[in-house]
C-alpha cells in the first residue's frame, strides 16, 4: 500500500514550479524509448554483446567473487580487479595513471573539486556539460565562461587574468550538444602560452575517436600536454563507471583529494571486468568506427542540403536545431509517431532559442534508417 502525502506548503510550491515548467514546455518526463534509437550513447552497438555478457557472467560466478563491493576504495571496496583496470585504462590512453569513478559526472565533480579550488581560475567552454559545470561551482574557483569554441576570446581571457593564481582551461574533446570537436592542437598551444593546465572530458570520444577508440587527446599523440583526460565507460564501452587518465601524481593527490572518489561506494568488481574486457573490445571495432563515421557524414550531408541545420556537427552527435520548445516537443513527437525514439532538447541544457533534436546514432543504424528518417523530418517541420 502506498501512502499518500499529507499537503504541505513545500509540495505546492513544489507543484507550482513544476506548472511553470509545464507552461514553458520545459517538463520532462522519464520514459521508455521505442522505434529506431536515436537518443543512445551506445555509440557501438555493445550493449548486448556477448563478450561483455561472457565477461560479467563469468565474473559473477568465479569462485570467491563479490557481487557488491562493499565500500569506499579506500575502506573495504578496493579489490585486484580494479587495479588491473586502472592500468589498462592508463595504457589504452597512453597516459602514466588511471583512477576508476563510479560514474563520469562522480569523476568530473572529483577531478573538478579536486585540482581546482578558491585560488585557482578556471576557463571553461560556454558548452560544456553539467558535470563540468557543477564540478566548477563546488569547487569555488574563480570561472570565466568563454563563448563555446571561442579561441580568441579565451585567449584574450587568460591574457588579461595575468594574476598569479593558478589556471586551469576545460573542455569537452567531442562536445555533448553540438557534436563538434575541440580544437585540441590549439588548446595546447594556448594552455602552454599562458602555463595553464588543461582538462578535457573524453565522454563521447572514448571508444569512438582516435586510434582504436582511445579518444582525441590520444590521437594527438601528446597525453602529457593535458592535466586529465575523463572517460566515462556508460556510453560507447557499454558499461558503467568512468576513470580519468593522468600522471601518476595527480592520481595519488586524487585518491586522497577528491571527495566523490573517497566518501562513495565503489562499483562492484565485476563492473572493473566489464570495462576491461569492453577496452579490449572497443580497441578491434575499426569496422564499427567507420561505419558509424559513413552514417554521420551522410546525415549532415542530408539534411543540409534540405536547409537543417546540424550547428557545428562533426561527429556521430548531430543536432537539428529547430529554434523554439515548442517546435522541438512538435517536430520530435511526429518522428515518434513515426518510429523514431527521440528527445527535444531544450533549455536550459542549451542556449534559449535552440531547442533541438540531439540525434546520436550508433553504428547499429542503417542508412535506410536515415534516409527515412530525413524524409519524416521534412515532413515534420
Ligand atoms: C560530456 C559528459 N561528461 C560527463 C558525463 C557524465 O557521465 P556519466 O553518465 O557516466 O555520469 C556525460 C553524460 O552524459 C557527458 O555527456
Amino acid at each position: 500500500m502506498r501512502t499518500r502525502w499529507k499537503t504541505h506548503a513545500i509540495l505546492a510550491r513544489l507543484q507550482a514550479e513544476l506548472d511553470e515548467l509545464q507552461r514553458a514546455d520545459q517538463f520532462r518526463k522519464v520514459g521508455a524509448v521505442e522505434g529506431i534509437n536515436l537518443c543512445s550513447n551506445d555509440y557501438l552497438g555493445l550493449s548486448d554483446d556477448p563478450r561483455l555478457k561472457l565477461a560479467l557472467t563469468s565474473a559473477i560466478e568465479r569462485q570467491g567473487e563479490r557481487v557488491c563491493s562493499t565500500g569506499s576504495r579506500l575502506l573495504s571496496g578496493n579489490s585486484s580487479q580494479w587495479e588491473m583496470l586502472e592500468a589498462k585504462a592508463a595504457s589504452f590512453v597512453g597516459a602514466e595513471a588511471a583512477v576508476c569513478f563510479s560514474s563520469g559526472y562522480l569523476a568530473n565533480i572529483g577531478v573538478l573539486t579536486s585540482l581546482l579550488g578558491p585560488e585557482t581560475t578556471v576557463f571553461s567552454d560556454a558548452a560544456n556539460h553539467a558535470s563540468i559545470i557543477d564540478g566548477i561551482r563546488l569547487s569555488r574557483a574563480n570561472k570565466v565562461i568563454f563563448p563555446h569554441g571561442d579561441l580568441q576570446f579565451l585567449e584574450e581571457m587568460l591574457r588579461a587574468s595575468n594574476d598569479t593564481r593558478e589556471r586551469f582551461i576545460v573542455v569537452e574533446s567531442v562536445f555533448s550538444m553540438d557534436g563538434d570537436l575541440a580544437p585540441i592542437e590549439d588548446l595546447y598551444v594556448l594552455a602552454a602560452r599562458y602555463d595553464a593546465g588543461l582538462i578535457v572530458d573524453e565522454a563521447h570520444a572514448t571508444g569512438v575517436m582516435g586510434p582504436n577508440g582511445r579518444g582525441i587527446v590520444a590521437q594527438s599523440g601528446r597525453p602529457d600536454c593535458v592535466i586529465a583526460t575523463i572517460h566515462t565507460c556508460g556510453k560507447a564501452l557499454a558499461s558503467t563507471g568512468a576513470f580519468v587518465a593522468c600522471a601518476e601524481t595527480t592520481r595519488r593527490y586524487i585518491v586522497n583529494k577528491a571527495r566523490s572518489f573517497i566518501f562513495s561506494t565503489a562499483l562492484p568488481p565485476f563492473a572493473a571486468e566489464q570495462i576491461s574486457e569492453a577496452l579490449s573490445i572497443v580497441a578491434g571495432e575499426d569496422e564499427r568506427r567507420r561505419h558509424l563515421r559513413l552514417l554521420s557524414e551522410y546525415l549532415r550531408v542530408e539534411l543540409n542540403s534540405r536547409g537543417f541545420d546540424t550547428s557545428r556537427s562533426e561527429s556521430h552527435i548531430v543536432p537539428v536545431v529547430l529554434g523554439s520548445n515548442d517546435t522541438a516537443l512538435s517536430v520530435a513527437q511526429s518522428l515518434i509517431d513515426r518510429g523514431f525514439g527521440v528527445k527535444a532538447i531544450r533549455p536550459p541544457t542549451v542556449p534559449a532559442g535552440t531547442a533541438r533534436l540531439r540525434l546520436s546514432l550508433t553504428s547499429r543504424l542503417r542508412f535506410d534508417d536515415l534516409a527515412t528518417l530525413v524524409r519524416a523530418l521534412c515532413d515534420a517541420r
